[in-house]
């Protein structure tokens, strides 16, 4: 008889991956990439959006309030906050209501962006929220001191992302205006790298690509995310997903209880994501 490994590894982790809406799909497509044996749990606070707008401590408690109901049910062994406006404000809260679950977080990728930057000048596009928060502030002072860092926040890119997924709509005059205070010039020199610093803002990708007045480096963090998460299970005891795996279907939560259109089903269900 073969002796048992005293902690056989585990297998199926499951995943609660939670935004204002559809954002963190940009999140939960990366980490679906990388462990594509994971149950994933998607829930978008569609009632409440856009967080953009919304006070802190009328924040913090919305966000803890549903954790308190989708913890228990979800059972998740890591909980991903897809929304730089949130987590930019509740993730100490939430660590220290649920010290036993790992919570990821989604913050502005300054640091990569001043490293990246040839130029010195960077910007971070993000919601009004994420761009008024200390925590930013201070992501600029650890570690984009030596360069000139320009904050956008946008009250409508977030919304309008939501329109283009549900309706396939966009105004290209609409999301010309909402980025191009990212595009700085000084002395000679212009900005090389833009930060999306919303969830929201890498569904729009190929729009700004196509509106932006120069080429610049666009960063979304969403890869870096999924391979945190990748580590944080290894930690935990699961075994790597193997590359054949197959999808685990997850499923999709909408605090409104709306029925997605037909076009929204489409998106989720190319995440691996019943429609609720
Ligand atoms: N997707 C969210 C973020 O990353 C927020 C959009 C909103 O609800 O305003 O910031």
């Amino acid at each position: 008889m073969t002796a048992q490994p005293a902690n056989p590894l585990k297998h199926t982790p499951s995943l609660l991956v939670f935004d204002s809406g559809l954002g963190g799909l940009t999140v939960q497509r990366e980490i679906l990439r990388a462990r594509p044996d994971a149950r994933i749990t998607y829930l978008a606070d569609d009632s409440v959006f856009p967080y953009g707008r919304l006070a802190a401590d009328v924040l913090v408690a919305r966000v803890n309030a549903l954790m308190d109901s989708h913890i228990p049910a979800a059972q998740p062994d890591v909980v991903v906050i897809a929304c730089n406006t949130a987590s930019t404000l509740v993730l100490p809260h939430l660590r220290a209501r649920f010290p036993d679950i790992p919570f990821v977080g989604t913050v502005p990728a300054i640091k990569p962006a001043a490293e990246h930057s040839r130029t010195g000048l960077i910007s971070v596009l993000a919601t009004p929220g994420t761009v008024a928060r200390d925590y930013t502030r201070g992501l600029v002072d650890s570690f984009a001191n030596h360069c000139r860092v320009q904050l956008v926040g946008s009250s409508s890119l977030a919304s309008i992302a939501e329109t283009f997924m549900q309706h396939g709509d966009l105004d290209d005059a609409d999301v010309a205006r909402e980025i191009a205070p990212c595009f700085v010039e000084e002395n000679g020199r212009r900005t090389d790298v833009i930060v999306l610093a919303c969830t929201h803002y890498p569904l729009l990708i190929d729009a700004f690509k196509r509106l932006a007045p120069w080429p610049v480096e666009w960063i979304d963090p969403a890869p870096a995310i999924a391979r945190r998460v990748n580590h944080l299970l290894r930690e935990r005891g699961f075994a790597d997903a193997m590359p054949d795996t197959a999808t685990q279907p997850g499923k999709a939560i909408f605090t409104s209880g709306r029925t997605p259109n037909a076009a929204l089903t489409h998106v989720l269900a190319e995440r691996g994501l019943l429609a609720p």
